[in-house]
């Protein structure tokens, strides 16, 4: 889909910080206008009064340093009624996240992961119908792990080059010969266990170090929507990169993700930070410019991610 989000940003005529508007004032979708007389429509805004000029905002590249510490937040089992309150988290972070979708809630709810693509979120699978893959007939799993892609591909265009099998169940077949790249967790919050946003916090900030980890949460609990709230900023505070899955990966495992791979705790626990670090130069895309652009800054400039 185009990113039809970009053709709705309000005028920002508050006199606000740029940077706190470009943050918060995404429009709903379809929502292009708001019902109020006080509204005044864009076109009879006097030209000659206010400077026409967009005001030049700093451009947001993204920028990961393989040097310092970075921590990967994912999210399974949605897209779902919470996964919008997680998004609102990482933007107004700007941090970002990995969010393993079970495939046929994406196709009963592709807008988030519209949204997920312009955060610079990594999409990935969580299978087609959330089945223990490890119990399936190899065609068998082929097949729901098909129809996940297609999901997906019906949803943002291009099927996810991650899987986590449902449950981390893995046999030697999901694990080398499913054609993707598989990964599970480091840290198990449990937070589907306790459903207590404070347990969730005072887990994770219990742990001595986490540097490197994969974190594991839902999209499917408030309570850990309510704690990512806490997390991300404390993260940060911390001096934690919040990176996607591929970028940990490269960034500091030094691997792509390769076909019929699989990354578990295993793999993790035997690899610290590599010596060579892989950058991911052409991740980004140049993002489109609106067409005929209001006077307004685009809500921000970040380019956005492409396929790997
Ligand atoms: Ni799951």
């Amino acid at each position: 889909m185009p990113p039809a989000a970009w053709a709705g940003p309000r005028p920002s005529q508050e006199g606000g910080s740029i940077q706190s508007s470009v943050l918060h004032t995404q429009a709903p979708p379809g929502d292009d206008s708001v019902p109020g007389e006080e509204n005044i429509p864009i076109e009879e805004a006097p030209a000659a009064e206010e400077p026409a000029e967009p005001v030049e905002e700093e451009p947001y590249v993204r920028v990961i340093d393989p040097a310092a510490p970075m921590v990967a937040l994912t999210f399974d089992d949605g897209p779902g009624k919470r996964t919008g309150e997680l998004l609102d988290a990482l933007e107004e972070h700007r941090a970002h996240a990995t969010f393993f979708e079970v495939g046929r809630n994406v196709a009963q709810y592709p807008q988030p992961l519209v949204r997920m693509d312009e955060l610079g979120c990594e999409i990935a699978s969580h299978s087609n119908a959330h089945r223990d893959l490890s119990k399936m007939k190899k065609r068998t799993m082929l097949a729901e792990l098909d129809a996940a892609d297609q999901a997906f591909i019906s949803a943002i265009g291009r099927a996810p080059t991650l899987v986590r099998p449902p449950y981390g169940a893995v046999n030697s077949t999901v694990k080398y010969a499913s054609g993707r790249t598989m990964v599970t967790w480091t840290v198990d919050t449990e937070d589907w266990r306790s459903q207590d946003a404070q347990t969730v916090v005072d887990y994770v900030q219990s742990l001595p170090n986490l540097d490197g980890e994969i974190i594991l949460m839902h999209s499917t609990y408030k309570s850990t929507a309510q704690a990512v709230a806490v997390l991300v900023p404390w993260l940060q505070e911390q001096g934690y990169q919040l990176v996607t899955v591929t970028e940990l990966l490269a960034y500091y495992y030094g691997e792509l993700p390769q076909p019929d791979h699989f990354y578990g705790y295993t793999y993790f626990a035997n690899h610290g930070r590599t010596d060579a670090p892989i950058e991911l130069p052409s991740m980004y895309l140049p993002e489109e410019e609106p067409e005929a652009p209001p006077a307004t800054p685009p809500r921000s400039t970040r380019k956005k991610r492409g396929e790997s």
